[in-house]
């Protein structure tokens, strides 16, 4: 049994990721390939040919068809064989599955699972990302670790004082209690930490020119199993609640994870920084993406670091958790909760017409 949810939907790529070429990704285990046809849609399907197992996204693009590279099967974006090299009737076993897959947010998503389940209407939402009112910075970082170790990550935000000191950590960020709370129904949790007094880290008094110390919210939303949040909140302090009018004496950088297991031990984590000020000033863009790569590279260090030293413990292992582990542990049963739902159904996706 796969220890992520099945019948869910995953940040595969960004939009701009999939252009005239061919994309190979493994999500939940599954190798795909992407394209995109002449008209502008994102096709996924399975990345094997049915003749020999050849990576399709090794092959190349033809009027919207894949052209196998080995023996030259021809795909049409269903995943249909409708040409075999010497053979005139194609087999009616001839094809390949086909995902379901939608756009989003300058996010490309797809449903792993049982296809005949895939709701658009449950893909988390993030549209500062694709806003003209923010700008965006963004990478994608493979990780060398399972999914659950970048999930415990992201809810925890008391290592940033310690991992990312001197970029985003400040003593405030671990020393100030948390807020946790969880909708069961719509499997999200939300964790927050409200500094009314705090020292600013350089990656907010370089980016936004804020001297002296701050007000600094972070308010975070996990939609399980894919999509992380953090609302990010920064002002002079001083400055407190935006809740009698405009809040336009603070500056907001909202942080977007999508979290997308590709193999058991092997992570997508793709990262996003979007900031509502200083839109047009590429040194504070320039600024943000190498900061942020950095702190982005700390964890990735420190996880595929966790990812060896879990897969030479034995089992049973007993973990302490203590106070600022809430909302892990909240995703934690949230994530075990969807893993078990998703069992017995296949993982396997049936051909469908694609979009
Ligand atoms: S492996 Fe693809 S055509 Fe032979
Ligand atoms: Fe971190």
């Amino acid at each position: 049994m796969p220890s992520w949810p099945l019948n869910q939907w995953y940040v595969a790529a960004y939009s701009e990721e999939i252009g005239d070429g061919l994309l190979g990704r493994t999500i939940c285990g599954e190798p795909l390939v992407f394209y995109r046809t002449g008209e502008g849609d994102v096709v996924a399907l399975a990345d094997r040919c049915v003749h020999r197992r050849y990576p399709l996204s090794r092959s190349h693009l033809k009027d919207d068809q894949i052209v196998c590279g080995y023996h030259g099967f021809t795909y049409d974006k269903t995943g249909v064989c409708v040409a075999a090299p010497a053979q005139k009737r194609i087999p009616r076993t001839a094809r390949v599955p086909a995902w379901t897959v939608r756009e989003q947010d300058s996010l490309v998503w797809v449903w792993i699972g049982d296809q005949g389940l895939a709701d658009t209407a449950r893909i988390p939402r993030a549209p500062w990302l694709d806003s003209p009112d923010y700008t965006v910075v963004r990478g994608m970082e493979p990780l060398k670790a399972r999914y659950s170790l970048l999930v415990d990550n992201l809810m925890d935000l008391s290592h940033e004082t310690y991992l990312h000191g001197g970029y985003i950590g400040t003593p405030e960020v671990a020393e100030t209690p948390i807020t946790t709370e969880v909708d069961e129904d719509a499997n999200v949790v939300y964790v927050s930490r409200h500094m009314d007094d705090a020292e600013c880290p350089p990656f907010y008094s370089k980016s936004t020119g804020i001297e002296g110390r701050i007000t600094r919210w972070q308010d975070v939303e996990y939609y399980a199993p894919c999509l992380y949040l953090l609302h990010s909140r920064i002002s002079p302090a001083g400055i407190l609640s935006p809740e009698e009018g405009p809040d336009d004496q603070a500056f907001h950088v909202e942080v977007t994870y999508g979290i997308t297991p590709s193999t058991e031990h092997e992570t997508l984590d793709f990262w996003m920084v979007s900031r509502d000020f200083a839109l047009d000033d590429e040194k504070v863009t320039e600024f943000l993406a190498t900061n942020n790569h950095t702190v982005v590279m700390q964890d990735v260090v420190a996880l595929d670091l966790l990812e060896e030293v879990l897969e030479s413990e034995k089992e049973n292992y007993q973990e302490l958790s203590i106070n600022i582990d809430t909302g892990g542990l909240a995703a934690r049963r949230i994530l075990a909760k969807l893993v078990a739902r998703g069992e017995g159904k296949t993982a396997e996706a049936k051909t469908v017409a694609a979009p």
